[in-house]
């Protein structure tokens, strides 16, 4: 949803299995600690022990499989919580927090890959959450080629992670679209790419966003 509150210092990555957010992540922490500034660095779903807990149910393969509608509103349940005892008090002492994954993988992965209602993600996204990334890194990689790193490196898939390519390939048309109808927040990189040129890419965004901010509030 646009139009909602969102402040400069919060930055998410996101984009689909294997993309590289995690690795980005530690290049644009390194990058803001040479700066001298408070990183925080968090992930979803997750981000407090509370919603570490519903990350487990939610990813745990091998039980009773979580209904659509019962997995987005785990992923709200976790994503308010982490927002309140997490992300706002990080903010509001100053620190940069960067988080891997948020609402947006809810509209890619729930919306387009399950087929919930956008709407509807939008209200949970609204009344439970209230609050946007300033800047939304999206690390786009066709889904063969990021899947192809993830064998590499589990050897036991979440239940997420042992959906059908056509799941993926929903979730990465659906980030597409929302990078392409909200250009001033999405920044989209091509995660093909070696790990140096997309975290180069990455630093470079982030290190812009960072120069515009600090003008801003000069
Ligand atoms: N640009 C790249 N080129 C080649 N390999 C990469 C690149 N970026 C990351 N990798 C490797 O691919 C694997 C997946 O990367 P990473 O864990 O950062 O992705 P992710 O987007 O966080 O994945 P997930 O969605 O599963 O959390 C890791 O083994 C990582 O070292
Ligand atoms: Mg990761």
């Amino acid at each position: 949803m646009t139009g909602l509150p969102s402040h400069p210092r919060f930055v998410s990555l996101e984009g689909g299995e294997g993309a590289g957010k995690t690795t980005v992540l530690a290049a644009l922490r390194d990058a803001l600690l040479g700066c001298g500034d408070e990183v925080v660095c968090t992930r979803e779903p997750g981000g407090t022990p509370l919603a570490e807990r519903i990350r487990t149910l939610l990813l745990e393969p091998g039980h009773e499989p979580p209904a659509a509608e019962t997995e987005l509103l785990l992923m709200f349940a976790a994503r308010a919580q982490h927002v309140r005892e997490t992300i706002r008090p990080a903010l509001a002492r100053g620190a940069w927090v960067l988080s891997d994954r948020f609402t947006d993988s809810s509209y890619a992965y729930q919306g387009g890959g399950r087929g919930l209602d956008p709407a509807f993600i939008a209200v949970l996204e609204r009344d439970a959450v209230g609050l946007q990334p300033g800047l939304t890194l999206l690390l786009d990689i066709d889904v063969q080629g990021g899947r192809a790193r993830t064998r590499g490196r589990d050897p036991y898939p979440d239940r997420i992670e042992r959906e059908r390519d056509e799941f993926f390939e929903r979730v990465r048309a659906a980030y597409r679209a929302r990078a392409a109808a909200e250009p001033a927040r999405f920044r989209l990189l091509d995660a093909a790419q070696p790990v140096a040129a997309v975290a180069g890419e990455a630093v470079r965004h982030l290190r812009q966003w960072r120069d515009r901010a600090e003008e801003a509030r000069a």
